[in-house]
């Protein structure tokens, strides 16, 4: 078993910072010691396999992606990183854990499909992964079946109220399936947007010749996600299901979600990098084809209106409580799906890569405090989707996924060449970063280090989740 010890960092949790060096045995912390690396009078630099210095460093808890799509079957074609080249990407960027999603479409049986997505994850991931379930048409057997994966540590499901014949639940369904998790403790993720007031809209704007991306954005208002985001809250509140609601991204669906949460309603709710930076005017409504590389669901949202902000403060004042990428990308021949008309284009954006930088922008530029933006990335994704302990803390007896996080470095987004996704361009291009991922180690091992990737396909393992650590 290798022993590592990080020297000279500071070490960030959600409760605090401290000056300290961090001790390593095998895959787990062993311990947090006072900086100098002695121990009962041992200098351990001089004892252990590796060190590690992170002088003038955060040493941080690794990231958790709670929401990724790595290889899943959308509008047409397949997300276009695999569970290798998507979670290789995820390494580079500070995430040591994601949270997948089995799909189950209708007419499928959700335990063939579970079955099928471990299949594909198994021996490839490079960081340690689980699942949540996605249910479509939600029946009898889907209900059993909950109960099933919940005994798997698969103790989240993912309802949608858009994607008509594809994903759509009926509020019926989802009543059903809330009914469930509330007697089996599960949580339930939403994609809340009015699919059928959507679909209407498509059709009539792409009926009027309005097919450029810009429109995918027009066709799906912030009122059909207010409206959806409510009728969760009240099926929820009905069934005393707890939820969380996925990739907010309108001001008024967060004021619905602290609304509930001033209720005393167990209601979460989830934004996204692109919802923190990107917008309608500037990236969908990119002159000719450009913006179908922004086409994702829920939209980007209008800059005049002030949803950008809205999501910062939401996320200062806790009424978000996580950010996950939703990480679905796309190359640009599987975007040219969609040239004449948006509503073919593959919805996803990929940022698995760089969502711990973007989040630590929030810090450079004062919106959120240090230890906010840890417990953003990896403390409450853990107890959320119940893997707090083993994941989301520097503390003896976690795994030791850590990021030594240099401030003062640098992080360029450039041009397709220069991120790991499995991408022809970025739909970051352009950002520039202040920090740096700089060492990766996932259950002890280093992955990511000096620039260059030290990790395996097959190294991550699947992670039996308990229920969330939120709910009594
Ligand atoms: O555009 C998105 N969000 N694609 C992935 C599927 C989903 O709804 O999360
Ligand atoms: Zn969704
Ligand atoms: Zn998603």
């Amino acid at each position: 078993m290798t022993t590592t010890l990080i020297t000279g960092g500071t070490v960030v949790n959600s409760t605090g910072r401290v000056l300290a060096d961090v001790l390593i045995d095998g895959e787990q912390i062993a311990a947090i010691l006072p900086p100098g690396s002695v121990l009962l009078g041992t200098d351990l630099s001089a004892s252990v396999d590796q060190v590690i210095d992170a002088t003038g460093k955060y040493v941080i808890p690794g990231g958790i992606d709670a929401h990724t799509h790595m290889e899943m079957p959308f509008g047409g074609t397949f997300a276009s990183d695999t569970f290798e080249t998507g979670t290789t990407a995820a390494a580079w960027g500070g995430t040591t854990t994601i949270v997948d999603f089995a799909v189950q479409y209708a007419g499928e049986d959700p335990l063939t499909q579970y079955e099928a997505w471990h299949a594909k994850a198994a021996g490839k991931c490079a960081i340690d992964y689980g699942f949540h379930q996605i249910l479509s048409d939600v029946q009898p057997a889907s209900l059993q079946a909950m109960d099933e994966l919940v005994a798997e540590g698969v103790t989240s499901f993912k309802l949608f109220m858009a994607y008509k014949n594809v994903l759509l639940s009926e509020d019926g369904q989802i009543l059903t399936a809330m009914q469930k998790a509330a007697d089996n403790g599960a949580l339930i993720m939403m994609h809340a947007e009015n699919g059928s007031w959507i679909d209407t809209v498509v059709q009539q704007l792409v009926a009027d010749g309005k097919t450029d991306p810009l429109y995918h954005g027009i066709s799906r208002p912030w009122q059909a996600e207010e409206e959806a985001t409510h009728r969760a809250i009240m099926l929820a509140d009905y069934t005393k299901a707890p939820l969380y609601v996925v990739h907010v991204s309108a001001k008024q669906a967060v004021a619905q979600i602290a609304a509930a949460r001033d209720n005393g309603q167990n209601v979460f709710g989830e934004t996204c990098p692109q919802y923190l930076y990107l917008t309608l005017e500037d990236q969908l409504g990119a002159p000719g084809f450009e913006g179908a590389k922004w086409v994702c669901s829920t939209p980007l949202r209008s800059k005049a209106e002030g949803h950008q902000d809205h999501m910062w403060q939401a996320l200062r004042t806790n009424d978000l409580q996580l950010v996950s990428t939703d990480h679905c990308p796309f190359c640009m021949n599987q975007k040219q799906m969609g040239l004449g008309d948006f509503s073919k284009i593959p919805n996803g954006i990929g940022s698995v890569e760089h969502r711990v930088d973007l989040l630590y922008q929030g810090v450079v530029t004062g919106q959120i405090s240090l230890e906010r933006w840890v417990e953003l990335i990896a403390v409450t994704p853990a107890r959320m989707f119940g893997m707090y302990g083993t994941k989301g803390v520097l503390a003896p007896g976690a795994d030791a996924d850590v990021v030594v996080y240099d401030p003062n470095g640098h992080t360029s987004i450039g041009l397709g060449k220069t991120h790991h996704m499995n991408m022809d361009y970025s739909a970051w291009e352009g950002f520039e970063i202040d920090g740096h991922v700089d060492t990766v180690l996932s259950r002890g091992s280093v992955v990511v280090d000096g620039g260059q990737f030290l990790g395996r396909a097959g190294h991550g393992r699947f992670v039996k989740r308990d229920l969330s650590q939120y709910l009594v």
